[in-house]
């Protein structure tokens, strides 16, 4: 059981079945379509995914772009994607392991450095939402871009653990106000998959996934 955010603990324990799960392969690759639709990536473009986990989505962008800084608090997740970076000739992956949402040191030297930041099913488990998008707003260049896949908010049953400390998914509405707020405009949302999932009741239930796109301002 969790009771605290962002537990490492648990994505260690889960890392090396993790790529395992189809429901989760078919999401990453909906998600990965998705974005690379969405953002159009370019190899001028130096990356940043947050919540990378065995880089599933970050092994489908990675040749589109300049480099990807990939981003997880799990140490054990991140081996995995290691292993599977000796087999992807064209693409230049650093992992790192950090929270980006506790890594003052990581933003400050980072700020401005990134022309695209992206992510899946992650944002939920970071406590902060406003604050956390307002520091990887600092991290993107004037016209850098953002692309976040996450759930619409939930009734809390998507999750096994009920201790689990995570948003039950997010109110879009309520989401592009903090996206806002944290300097990023031409804010756009899409249905991008339904996740079909036996949930902690034990009722089979749809999820739907959105992809949020934004931009940095210029200035
Ligand atoms: C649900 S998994 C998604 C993994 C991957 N994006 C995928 O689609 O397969 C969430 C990931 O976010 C990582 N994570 C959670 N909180 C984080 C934080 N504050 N900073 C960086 N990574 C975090 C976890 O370790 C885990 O690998």
């Amino acid at each position: 059981m969790t009771d605290t955010w962002n537990s490492p603990e648990k994505f260690n324990r889960e890392a090396l079945q993790w790529d395992e799960n189809p429901r989760r392969r078919a999401l990453a690759q909906a998600v990965a379509q998705a974005i690379i639709a969405a953002v159009q990536p370019a190899k001028t473009m130096r990356a940043l995914e947050f919540g990378c986990g065995t880089g599933l989505v970050t092994l489908e962008v990675a040749p589109l772009v300049k480099s990807v800084s990939a981003i997880d608090t799990s140490s054990e997740m991140l081996a995995v994607l290691s292993q599977k970076i000796h087999n992807a000739p064209g693409a230049t992956i650093e992992t790192t392991c950090l929270d980006l949402s506790q890594s003052p040191n990581f933003t400050a030297q980072h700020e401005r450095s990134f022309e695209l930041i992206y992510s899946s099913m992650t944002l939920h488990h970071i406590d902060d939402t406003a604050g956390f998008l307002d520091k990887i707003s600092n991290l993107l260049s004037p016209g850098g871009l953002i692309a976040l896949a996450d759930l619409d908010q939930e009734d809390g049953s998507f999750h096994d653990d009920p201790l689990e400390k995570v948003h039950h998914g997010f109110d879009r509405t309520a989401l592009a106000v903090q996206l806002q707020a944290a300097g990023l405009d031409h804010i756009s949302f899409e249905t991008i998959y339904t996740l079909e999932k036996v949930n902690s009741p034990g009722v089979s239930a749809s999820y739907p996934v959105f992809l949020v796109t934004a931009t940095r301002a210029m200035s």
